[in-house]
């Protein structure tokens, strides 16, 4: 997986994305307030998925704000460059997007009654949809073959770290009240379940038809049709429209068309060993 990086702290971040002084930002000096919600990810774990849903919630199902503003400015994420400018324009309660390991988080954010959401997916489908974004995304070099892909993964040469990390990292906080977590797979099994869940966490009292509007706006194939959630408004110098789309697949279990049998024995004993000093099991470790 190769991409222009520079490492900050240890983690490596996308020259052109990030900048040592954005970092810094983020980490110490960004002010949070007591009402933001952060939407934090591994990338390509369901980010823009959960931006579309928590979105359409603060505004109890009403698209407007959805169909009008490109997604990556409703909730953008606040370690890259260009989030000062994107910041004045957002209104509180904030929805505020990122991909930090958890040692990198804003500090303020620990002195605060903010909260988080924490969206995870089975890592092989995180692997497999990370390989077709590297083709479209202008900061990767076209992906090499898949095997060496998979190998950088597993050793944390990706941006923004090692997933078993970042998931190690955040799952430290799982049992503070300010923290939810959910995956990428019960999103998909029960979206209701999941909105009805969300907006628990966070207070806000929906009435049923409003609960309907946020899964049926937020559903792939609403946000692949809606121009302000499927990245197509994105420049061609960023985003490679001609070699494939943002909302790709949006299923789970791509993996078992990508990894050979080596392949996924291999990489299932990997897991296992990274994985075995946090005391959790997954949804989709049960697939
Ligand atoms: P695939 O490449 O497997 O299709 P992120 O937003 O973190 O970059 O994650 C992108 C992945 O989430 C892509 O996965 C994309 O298709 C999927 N996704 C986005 N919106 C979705 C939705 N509403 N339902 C299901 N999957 C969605």
């Amino acid at each position: 997986m190769s991409f222009d990086h520079f490492e900050y702290k240890g983690v490596r971040f996308g020259v052109t994305v990030h900048t040592e002084e954005s970092l810094n930002y983020a980490e110490n000096e960004f002010e949070v307030l007591d009402d933001d919600v952060f939407n934090v990810t591994y990338p390509k774990s369901g980010t823009n998925w959960m931006i579309e849903i928590l979105n359409l919630i603060k505004y109890e199902g009403d698209t407007t704000v959805n169909q009008c503003v490109p997604i990556y400015e409703r909730s953008p994420w606040y370690e890259t460059l260009g989030f000062r400018e994107l910041q004045q324009k957002l209104t509180q309660p904030r929805i505020i997007s990122s991909h930090l390991p958890q040692q990198l988080f804003a500090k303020s954010f620990f002195k605060s009654k903010a909260k988080i959401i924490y969206t995870m997916r089975n890592p092989k489908d995180v692997i497999v949809s990370l390989f077709h974004f590297t083709k479209i995304l202008y900061i990767y070099k076209d992906a090499e073959n898949f095997e060496e892909f998979l190998n950088d993964f597993i050793n944390g040469n990706a941006l923004y770290g090692s997933w078993f990390e970042h998931i190690k990292g955040w799952m430290q906080m799982k049992d503070d009240s300010r923290f939810f977590y959910i995956t990428y797979e019960e999103l998909l099994k029960d979206p209701r379940g999941s909105v009805v869940r969300l907006c628990k966490f966070l207070g806000k009292k929906l009435d049923d038809a409003q609960i309907d509007s946020v899964v049926k706006h937020s559903s792939f194939s609403s946000m692949k049709e809606n121009k302000m959630s499927n990245w197509t408004q994105m420049p061609s110098e960023v985003l490679d429209h001609t070699k494939g789309s943002f909302l790709r697949k949006g299923i789970s279990g791509d993996w078992k068309n990508h990894f050979t049998v080596a392949q996924n024995e291999y990489f299932d004993k990997v897991y296992q060993e990274k994985m075995k000093d946090l005391n959790m099991s997954f949804f989709w470790e049960k697939q």
